[in-house]
């Protein structure tokens, strides 16, 4: 393309996605095989001795994966047989063509966002080559811990949705968008909680989030609020029961702390008739570390319908609710695991694109799905939003992000700028965020 800075991010020494590569990702191999071997009772329990003997499977496999990783090795093609095989072994020879010379694409030399990826269906594909434990999630764990970590942080949010609701009657307008914008940027700041930045070490929200929105505010680099409260309010009278159909959808990013605050948000927008239906989408597979699956998702309501806590389990009744009558509907397709970027959506999972166009709003959360809308391309500051998503536009979109990869489109002039002589890290350290509406 001959806009801006844009050529593909092939891991270059010295960068974040070197770091990437090199640090953070044979942690989180490291991490994997130890708690495969930690569950060795466990699976032994479960499976007898060929529980045991998938363990060691397993383990053998992951480690000669991190050490094709740190040896630089060629990126190998998938041998299983699962319904995306072909297609990640097609882009494969994709990314050769792109290198030319009959280069082989190797760990090191790639573009980042295909290693990263590649890396978790490796995973995915070593697990599915050790039964009986192919079904056992390796990041659970570790989700779940920081599920525990963050229960203070969890109830302080109930609580303050439970109130809202209380005293929705007497709220104006004004007042519950105030109250819709502050849930927004709940769900933005959960975003600093993924399991991958910390290279899968404990990242959870300890306190209450809410104190401390007003001191973070500075932080949103993109900040289109109003842009999302104008398309969700529309043609309606807020407050009023809403007789339309209006959909808007979450594509998720990280169980956890995150995944509680996208309740939250997505609670609030039923109960302020801001929409009649939200949709969440979630991974197929383990992904990242903590991305939500659909275990991850169920899992959490059980969680709160279980825990002795007024609010808490009050949550998780009407979320179990939602779900019940379809006014929450949960969806799940290949694509979100896949390395592409969103602009081939259409054309590789036109079923998907297809659902998405019957959003009037589409939330994308975390740091992945941005990388993903705008191609993970080095593209100048200043190209707006809806240039780097170049074909995609599904709907009315939204991204809800922290920055922790090193890319960043439609600010003002002369900010990035700015921001770079003061701060080196400003866009993998998760301090600052956006709220960026095409
Ligand atoms: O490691 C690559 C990366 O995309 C980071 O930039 C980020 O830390 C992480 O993976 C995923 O973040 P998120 O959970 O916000 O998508
Ligand atoms: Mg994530």
């Amino acid at each position: 393309s001959a806009i801006g800075r844009s050529v593909l991010s092939i891991i270059g020494a010295g960068s974040f996605a070197y770091y990437t590569v090199k640090d953070r990702l044979p942690q989180i191999l490291t991490k994997v095989i130890d708690t495969i071997h930690r569950n060795k009772k466990k699976f032994f329990e479960e499976y007898g001795k060929e529980g045991v003997e998938a363990e060691k499977k397993a383990i053998s496999i992951f480690s000669k994966l991190r050490n094709e990783m740190q040896t630089n090795k060629p990126i190998l093609p998938l041998t299983d047989n699962c319904q995306d095989t072909d297609i990640w072994n097609q882009y494969l020879d994709y990314q050769k063509t792109l290198l030319g010379n009959g280069e082989d694409p190797s760990w090191f030399r790639s573009p980042w966002l295909y290693v990263e990826c590649y890396l978790y269906r490796r995973i995915q594909e070593g697990m599915s080559f050790s039964p009986p434990i192919s079904e056992y999630d390796v990041f659970r764990d570790v989700k779940n811990e920081s599920f525990f970590q963050s229960q203070q942080a969890m109830m302080a949010l109930c609580t303050h949705l439970q109130e809202l609701k209380k005293t929705i009657a007497s709220l104006s307008k004004e007042q519950r968008q105030e109250e819709f914008y502050r849930l927004l940027q709940v769900s933005l700041w959960g975003n600093k909680c993924d399991l991958s930045i910390s290279g899968g070490q404990d990242n959870s929200q300890k306190s209450s989030i809410l104190a401390s929105l007003e001191s973070l505010k500075s932080f949103i680099l993109v900040n289109n609020m109003d842009s999302l409260w104008n398309t969700l309010t529309k043609g309606k009278d807020v407050g009023s029961e809403n007789a339309l159909k209006t959909r808007v959808d979450i594509v998720l990013d990280n169980a956890g702390f995150e995944l509680v605050t996208d309740f939250i948000l997505a609670d609030a927008i039923l109960f302020f008739n801001l929409a009649t239906e939200v949709h969440f989408h979630g991974k197929c597979i383990p992904w990242f570390v903590s991305d939500t699956t659909k275990h991850d998702f169920d899992w959490t309501i059980q969680q709160f319908l279980a825990v002795n806590h007024k609010w808490m389990s009050k949550c998780g009744q009407t979320w179990k609710e939602n779900l019940k009558k379809g006014s929450w509907v949960y969806h799940e397709n290949l694509f979100w695991t896949l390395p592409h970027e969103f602009w081939s959506m259409e054309k590789i999972a036109p079923d998907l694109y297809t659902e998405l166009k019957k959003s009037d709003l589409i939330f994308f959360k975390g740091d992945l799905n941005y990388r993903k809308l705008t191609g993970d391309r080095k593209w100048d500051f200043t190209v707006p939003f809806s240039q780097a998503l170049k074909t995609f536009h599904p709907a009315p979109l939204c991204s809800i992000r922290t920055l922790k990869a090193d890319i960043q489109v439609g600010l003002q002039a002369g900010i990035g700028e700015r921001l770079s002589a003061s701060d080196a890290n400003w866009m993998v350290s998760g301090k600052y965020g956006v709220i960026q509406f095409s």
